[in-house]
């Protein structure tokens, strides 16, 4: 997957769920608690989930 933003409030990027994700984080509410994703506006959340499911693929995971 090709960076891109996806938290614009927290400034977080399509790479940094990926390091998670090799890190050991599963789901959307793992990410919520390390990097914050989604917990200010909400507004990326439909997105951030879409793109952990397919991370997870990338990397094996799925
Ligand atoms: S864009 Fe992610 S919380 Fe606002």
């Amino acid at each position: 997957m090709k960076n891109r933003l996806v938290c614009e409030c927290f400034n977080i990027w399509t790479d940094d769920i990926k390091r998670e994700l090799e890190n050991g984080a599963e789901t959307f509410e793992d990410l919520e608690k390390s990097i914050r994703l989604g917990v200010m506006c909400s507004a990326c959340i439909a997105d951030s989930k879409r793109v952990i499911e397919e991370l997870k693929k990338e990397i094996g995971r799925g």
